[in-house]
């Protein structure tokens, strides 16, 4: 869940099905920490009453009739003025015709039009409707002018058809949010690369060879990134998570696949969480190793140090300004941790004590120690993977000022 305290989200829903996805979304908002102000249309009142927000998010959902009410004169303006964000989910055909022609004939598109606040639309809608070129010529202009749009998804639609109207996923509209809250962070137009999960050598078609990296801190660092503005690609091995929204995922498998997937990459900053491998089968076996033929001779090779190749790069191309690493360690923590910050030529390289059983692989918890390439330290406490992750971005940023 992220931490939405202190942001203002103004919920605007419209006359669809979708609506009652709606009052999960505003749910999900308030549990990360947001205030939400529900606006609902006299057409989305039909599928969902004021009450069902006002219950999830503790505060008054607004209808035409405050528009028509005591503090009508005022209460659009206030409410677009103090949102950091408007979220128009679902939005309905007529909705996005309303907003892209500037018709204000109700309390949400009246505050829409007094609002200077970012605008993010879910539309909702029969596939018909999506595709006709007046929606299309709507959705177009709402585009040039900076509103964001998250969807429409292609499936099954209330109508019984299949098509692209669906609204998103609460889930997923939450990680739109995320992006347009960001937008204006302080990675703003950099480019962050990080790389998540253990690397997977074959051994033969059947067996691999890898580690007990789930990816979490990786998937961590890139939504952090996300959450501060940054265009993000991941370059993950198979885990079971789901990448944020808004990154760009390159998935690999082995240490060569992370290698050349880096080297077709170039970005302000690198972060390599991934667990890579440093031996690797020398031969990988054409056919299915037999137990029938006995216990297997398996001859390992190094394999090539993605850090080290990357950062010999970066001082001929600059294809990565800031270089992190991470050290994960059992024993002699910082000094080996000190040691791969100089060996492979890092900005700073986040020290992980493997040996306890909170911090490092698969569990939600880190504790890290921070190794800067000038010589300073900073030992953080044990935090959950997402705020190591903010804690790194933040240095991440510091160093691209
Ligand atoms: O994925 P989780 O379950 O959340 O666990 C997170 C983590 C423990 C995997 C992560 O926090 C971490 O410590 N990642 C680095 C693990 C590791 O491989 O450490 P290392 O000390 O072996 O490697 C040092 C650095 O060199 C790492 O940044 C690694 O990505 C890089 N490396 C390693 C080997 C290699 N052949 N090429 C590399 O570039």
């Amino acid at each position: 869940m992220p931490n939405l305290t202190n942001k203002q989200i103004l919920l605007g829903v419209t006359g669809s099905i979708a609506s009652y996805k709606a009052a999960d979304l505003a749910s999900k908002l308030t549990q990360a920490g947001a205030k939400v102000d529900v606006i609902l249309t006299s057409a989305a009142q039909k599928f969902i009453t004021p009450l069902t927000f006002q219950s999830v998010t503790g505060c008054k959902a607004y209808t035409d009739k405050d528009l028509w009410g005591d503090e009508g004169h005022v209460l659009h303006v206030q409410l677009g003025k103090g949102a950091d964000l408007i979220v128009i989910a679902p939005c309905t055909a007529n909705t996005m015709a309303k907003l892209a022609h500037g018709f204000s004939d109700d309390l949400l598109t009246v505050t829409y039009l007094a609002s200077t606040a970012d605008v993010l639309i879910a539309p909702a809608m029969d596939g018909g409707m999506f595709d006709n070129p007046a929606t299309q010529g709507n959705l177009s202009t709402l585009l040039s002018r900076g509103v964001m749009v998250a969807g429409p998804a292609t499936g099954h639609l209330a109508s019984g058809l299949s098509g692209k109207g669906r609204m998103l996923e609460p889930i997923e509209i939450l990680g739109h949010i995320r992006i347009a809250l960001g937008k204006h962070g302080k990675l703003k137009n950099k480019k962050v690369v990080v790389t998540a999960g253990g690397t997977q050598e074959s051994i033969d078609p059947v067996r691999i060879i890898t580690n007990h990296s789930s990816g979490k801190q990786g998937y961590a660092l890139a939504q952090a990134a996300i959450d501060v503005g940054a265009d993000v690609t991941l370059i993950t091995t198979p885990t079971t998570l789901t990448p944020p929204v808004g990154a760009k995922v390159v998935n690999v498998k082995s240490v060569q696949d992370m290698l050349d997937a880096l080297l077709n990459e170039s970005a302000d900053a690198l972060i390599m969480t991934a667990a890579v491998a440093d031996f690797r089968p020398k031969h990988v076996a054409k056919d299915k190793i037999k137990k029938r033929d006995g216990i297997p001779q398996i001859e390992l090779e190094v394999a090539p140090d993605i850090l080290k190749t990357v950062s010999s790069i970066k001082s001929e191309k600059k294809r990565y300004k800031v270089v992190v690493g991470f050290a994960a360690e059992s024993q002699d923590l910082l000094e080996n941790a000190s040691d791969k910050l100089k060996s492979k030529g890092l900005d700073f390289i986040a020290a992980n004590d493997i040996s306890s059983k909170d911090a490092g692989f698969a569990v939600d918890t880190n504790r890290i120690t921070l190794l800067f390439a000038n010589g300073s330290k900073e030992s953080l406490p044990l935090m959950s993977k997402t705020e190591a992750a903010e804690k790194i971005i933040e240095h991440v940023a510091r160093l691209l000022e």
